[in-house]
């Protein structure tokens, strides 16, 4: 339960210095020091963040493309070591999407998960191929399966009556018709904060045991392109146990299946939802190999047990691809101190980062300048938003900065800009994409007139 943890007051923190290797082990793998007249700063790809911060403005987003792809080549080596049936990756979209992220998941050919309309739009944007797309969602809306069924390769049924409205849609297109996997419901969840645990009994998401085996007997009676099963616990989790007896739930199924019939699955994807280290308190964290070790032997192992072919295994994360590439940096506005806390303000906070707030998240910091400075103690490092639950970072040891400073947070890839929301009229940051020595505005900074857009005046009031 990393994301529960919560620091206290400044009374009860030991006075402790700051691991700043550590810190910076959770920083892309291009960080570096460089040395420079005022002390060292921080630079990612060879690119300098004060500079990108000048350029750019703040605060800023900054992906690092060199940390994307040695995440998926882990996950690439680890799943061609540990299974021997075919295997896949599917970027999770909700972790992070734009036109240039979508860009490199389709030319590194992996699949992508869209939910919804909206992240379906972003991936044809970026090109990506019908049978590169997969599509997910709870309580899909009719304008989205209609735009699914005309777009993407692979629809996954959360329900019966979504399998109803599909059916009839189908029906009457011509068009080509997406694989459809089923979106099982184990009973199971993994260990996280409650509201990212979805594999429970009494999770909104996908379908029973008995609501699935009906599923499978429509899509056979309808002659519909059944093809996978899929199941998803929850996310950011690090004990991968829990994933064990879902699998065997699912091959389960596949055995009763087969007693009654021939229907075999083709794929068979346990989600994504892999965790990664948010605070140096969080290391070392389990590596993604021991987990794709676990799953694949798990699913290897049960399917000869129940002599079942080999599946083609298929992951669906987000985050652990995503996280480690992004950082979020912000510009201290002034220090305050209250009776009991040292208050760093900067400009940035609840707005472009909800996961403090939602799920108690609790991230790390460095300053940009100079990042080996001594602790001055534990900082409360804040957003400008009006509302107390805006504190990006509780208690952390921090050294003394002043107004102007620039503060990076690492491990900011995933579900912030996601989750970034308008709040006091918030705009969203700008995000840079950085590769070798060459930083790319990849989207820009919104401004108020983006906020005013949608809006329609009254003639009168
Ligand atoms: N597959 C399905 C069906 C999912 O629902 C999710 C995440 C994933 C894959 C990818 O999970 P990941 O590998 O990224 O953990 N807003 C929360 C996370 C919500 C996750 C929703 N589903 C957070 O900020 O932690």
């Amino acid at each position: 339960m990393a994301e529960m943890a919560q620091a206290g007051s400044s009374a009860e923190t030991p006075e402790v210095g700051i691991d700043v290797a550590k810190r910076l082990a959770l920083f892309p793998v291009t960080t570096r020091l460089r040395p420079g007249p005022g002390g060292e700063r921080l630079q990612i790809a060879g690119c300098d963040l004060d500079n990108l911060a000048e350029q750019y403005g703040t605060p800023l987003y900054l992906y690092d493309q060199a940390t994307l792809d040695a995440n998926l080549e882990t996950y690439q080596q680890a799943l061609s070591r540990a299974y021997p049936g075919p295997w896949g990756v599917t970027y999770a979209g909700k972790a992070f999407l734009c036109v240039a992220l979508a860009q490199w998941v389709q030319r590194r050919g992996l699949w992508m998960d869209c939910t919804g309309t909206g992240e379906l739009a972003i991936a044809l944007a970026a090109g990506a191929q019908r049978e590169q797309i997969l599509a997910h969602g709870v309580n899909k809306s009719a304008a989205d399966l209609i735009s699914e069924l005309t777009a993407a390769g692979t629809i996954v049924v959360d329900s019966l009556v979504e399998l109803d409205r599909l059916t009839r849609m189908i029906a009457r297109t011509d068009g080509p018709v997406p694989d459809l996997w089923l979106r099982l419901r184990p009973g199971l969840a993994v260990d996280t904060h409650s509201h990212t645990q979805t594999g429970h009994e009494d999770s909104k998401f996908g379908m029973g045991e008995a609501e699935a085996l009906e599923a499978i007997r429509l899509c056979r009676l309808h002659n519909l392109p059944l093809t996978g099963i899929h199941f998803h616990q929850g996310s950011q989790f690090r004990d991968p146990t829990p994933i064990g007896p879902a699998l065997e739930k699912a091959l389960d199924l596949v055995v009763e299946l087969r007693g009654k019939g021939d229907w075999l699955p083709q794929v068979l994807c346990p989600g994504g939802g892999w965790g990664v280290p948010y605070h140096e308190d969080d290391l070392p964290f389990p590596s993604i190999d021991r987990y794709i070790e676990f799953v694949a032997q798990r699913l290897a192992d049960g399917c000869l047990r129940r002599d079942l072919p080999l599946p083609r295994l298929q992951l669906e994360p987000g985050r652990s691809l995503v996280a480690q590439a992004g950082v979020a940096v912000y510009r201290v506005g002034y220090v305050k101190y209250t009776a009991h806390q040292r208050w760093v303000l900067l400009d940035g906070g609840l707005a472009d980062n909800p996961r403090p707030a939602l799920y108690g998240s609790r991230y790390t910091a460095l300053p940009v300048r100079a990042p080996q400075r001594p602790s001055a103690g534990p900082a409360w490092l804040a957003g400008p938003y009006c509302e107390s639950g805006d504190i990006l970072i509780q208690g952390l040891h921090f050294p003394e900065v002043e107004a102007g400073e620039l503060v990076a947070v690492p491990m900011s890839g995933a579900y912030q800009l996601s989750m970034a929301s308008n709040y006091n009229g918030a705009c969203k940051p700008a995000v840079v994409w950085l590769r070798d020595g060459n930083s790319h505005l990849v989207q820009r900074r919104e401004e108020p007139e983006d906020l005013l857009r949608r809006d329609v005046a009254l003639a009168e009031v």
